[in-house]
């Protein structure tokens, strides 16, 4: 039976992880040993957000239909995000009418500390934005926490004149510290919690756990600069 309006998800918002959830025991799941005692519990196992990515796919593709379009992955917390879309991408590309061809470009911002966001952004790598002109170009990150990063990254761009831009984050994070700033396309929408796997790190460790993971006072202490 179809879901009554008010019920429907909103797909801005992605699947919403509420507040009191407990997440998934880890003792269920495997991950590295290095982290045992590191972790709290798994908030989205692998496979669910293997899964998600693979709907964003078709949601992007119905939506943008046949262009070229330029994709900006975000390093280094996008790189895991931004394979798994452009696979599903390719994947529905090559098995319906849909003929989007692709280019892949890196940029790399930093503007995290421990598990707290510094007013310096930086944008190193990848080629000179000005490339991007009249360009469909889709931003692939992992995560809008207040959203100074998309909103310092989307003006840098926007200078340069792309025919259009349209922003693709795995998590948005439910903060008090939000601007406001929504994703055209949202993954999940996650407590306000420092998360780490799946690439996302803290001070670079954890981006070889599979699962988004939140991490426990031992693990922040351990690996705190
Ligand atoms: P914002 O500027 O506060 O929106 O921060 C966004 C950036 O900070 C993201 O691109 C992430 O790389 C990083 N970030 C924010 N929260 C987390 C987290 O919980 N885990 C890992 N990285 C995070
Ligand atoms: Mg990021």
């Amino acid at each position: 039976m179809a879901r009554s309006a008010e019920r429907a998800p909103d797909p801005a918002r992605g699947l919403v992880i509420m507040d009191n959830w407990p997440g998934y025991d880890l003792n269920l799941f495997t991950y590295p040993q290095h982290y045992y005692n590191d972790l709290e519990y798994v908030l989205i196992p692998h496979g669910i957000i293997v899964d998600r990515i693979e709907r964003l796919a078709k949601d992007i593709m119905q939506d943008l239909g046949c262009c070229d379009l330029m994709i900006l992955c975000v390093l280094k917390g996008g790189y895991k995000f931004c394979a798994d879309l452009v696979e599903h991408l390719k994947n529905i590309s090559r098995n319906s009418d849909r003929c989007v061809s692709m280019k892949v470009d890196f940029i790399r911002l930093k503007s995290y500390k421990n598990d707290q966001s510094t007013d310096q952004m930086q944008i190193m790598g990848g080629e000179d934005l000005s490339t991007l002109a009249g360009k469909n170009v889709l931003i692939v990150e992992d995560l809008v926490g207040t959203g100074k990063t998309m909103r310092a990254l989307l003006s840098s761009i926007e200078k340069h004149k792309p025919n259009m831009i349209k922003v693709a984050s795995l998590l948005v994070k439910r903060t008090p510290r939000s601007d406001g700033f929504k994703p055209d396309y949202a993954g999940f929408e996650i407590p306000n919690l420092f998360v780490v796997g799946y690439a996302l790190d803290y001070n670079e460790y954890f981006r070889d756990l599979n699962h988004i993971c939140v991490i426990n006072e031992h693990g922040k202490e351990k690996y705190r600069v």
